[in-house]
């Protein structure tokens, strides 16, 4: 099996990989997707696996007819910029080679089983996470999700159709959903439990809620060298408070918050900006905190913008309410997992995924694969080539105990 999932690894690894930084791009509906996309529908059928394409875009292999009840195994291809190599590809990676094991078994499933691929994970291109899994069980409204914007104004539904597909039909898809029994994905681990253990893999307890909010300073720009401190209505200063206020917030309620991503207008070193925008990523392991997160962010960006003379207009863009994993299906897979040395590492994390968009739909399990140094979200993501293969390995007898194969 670990020939297989090195072969697939191999021919993935370039693809919208940046030059310099050695960090992926891989956007919703741009050229590396079409070159990732074009990658997994060879090598699924290259598996002798039929694939399909949902009204949302997500890609569906399948081995035996669709469903019902099926046993659907995937992850995204997607990547925020200058992400890692395993962040999504592993768990996609891991199937396939997973179904080419029980395959060369010589193994026929008495449940239908399919590897996904799900766009828009990362929400990198249009903002909102998981949009391929919030399409799918009517989590977004399909108007909503059309009239999404890029950084370039681009809207998902015209970047949809520049890749072939038609937007009109974007949607939920109760039918598509009807056919899924239980759902798995495996993924990196985005953090570093299980490098203090033994375990080259663990099972998810839970998601922390989170969210994503851009909120917009808006001031006045004007000359650097001519306009008075006092005469300044400028909106980096709230900004500036609002970062350090958020890593307060965060603090104070043993929650994590991140300012990563901002845009100033017009971005010149000698004028003052007119225009501060700036996306908010909280997380929390309760509701009730991420809440308390979120108000004391608001208040002091609100305080600070009045005292600068500057105005501020906030906007949720996604919410994830709190996920818990199917406890049965989570006790009987880390039992599998762990084997003789008895059950495999539980654990919550802040992460999003399409696991726990799912879990509102159908039970829904994810296995994490050991990462050394914990590094995600960045170039440096690892893990061990024997890591891969323990994943690989315990994917498939997931698969194997859960499609009775
Ligand atoms: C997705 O990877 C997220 O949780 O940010
Ligand atoms: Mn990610
Ligand atoms: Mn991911
Ligand atoms: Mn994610």
């Amino acid at each position: 099996m670990s020939e297989v999932f090195d072969r697939l690894w191999e021919r993935l690894a370039p693809l919208g990989r940046h030059r310099t930084t050695g960090g992926y791009r891989r956007f919703s509906w741009g050229p590396a997707d079409a070159e990732v996309r074009a990658w997994f529908t060879e090598s699924a059928r290259a598996l002798g696996l039929d694939v399909e394409t949902d009204r949302n875009g997500n890609l569906w292999a399948w081995w035996g007819a669709p469903g019902p009840d099926a046993v659907v195994t995937g992850s995204h291809l997607d990547s925020v910029p200058d992400g890692g190599a395993y962040d999504g590809p592993l768990g996609v990676v891991s199937a396939l080679a997973a179904v080419a094991e029980l395959r060369g078994r010589g193994l026929r499933p008495r449940r239908p089983l399919a590897v996904t691929v799900f766009v828009e994970e990362e929400g990198a291109r249009f903002g909102v996470p998981c949009l391929g899994t919030r399409l799918l069980t009517g989590a977004i409204t399909p108007d909503r999700a059309a009239r999404l914007t890029d950084a370039e104004g681009t809207t998902w539904a015209a970047a949809m159709a520049g890749a072939g597909l038609d937007p009109e039909r974007i949607g939920a898809d109760p039918d598509l959903l009807g056919r899924v029994g239980v759902f798995v994905e495996l993924h990196v681990e985005q953090g570093r439990a299980l490098a203090r253990t033994d375990a080259p893999v663990g099972v998810a307890s839970a998601v922390w809620p989170h969210g994503r909010w851009r909120l917009d300073f808006a001031g006045q720009a004007d000359h650097a060298g001519t306009t008075r401190l006092a005469d300044r209505n400028d909106p980096m200063l709230p900004f500036a408070e609002t970062v350090l206020a958020a890593r307060a917030a965060a603090h104070a309620n043993d929650a994590l918050a991140t300012i990563g991503k901002v845009h100033v207008a017009p971005n010149g070193t000698n004028a003052i900006p007119s225009r501060v925008r700036a996306w908010l990523d909280a997380r929390a392991p309760s509701e009730a905190a991420l809440r308390a997160v979120v108000q004391r962010v608001d208040s002091a960006a609100r305080r600070s913008a009045a005292d600068h003379g500057v105005t501020l207009a906030t906007y949720l863009e996604s919410a994830s309410p709190v996920v818990h994993f199917d406890r049965a299906l989570r006790d009987r897979i880390a039992a599998l997992v762990g084997g003789a040395a008895g059950p495999a590492p539980v654990l919550p994390t802040g992460a999003g995924h399409d696991a726990a968009v799912l879990s509102s739909a159908v039970p829904t399990a994810m296995l994490f694969v050991r990462n050394p140094t914990g590094l995600s979200h960045a170039p440096e993501e690892f893990v061990e080539p024997a890591d891969r293969h323990a994943g690989v390995a315990a994917l498939t007898e997931v698969l194997a105990e859960l499609a009775g194969a």
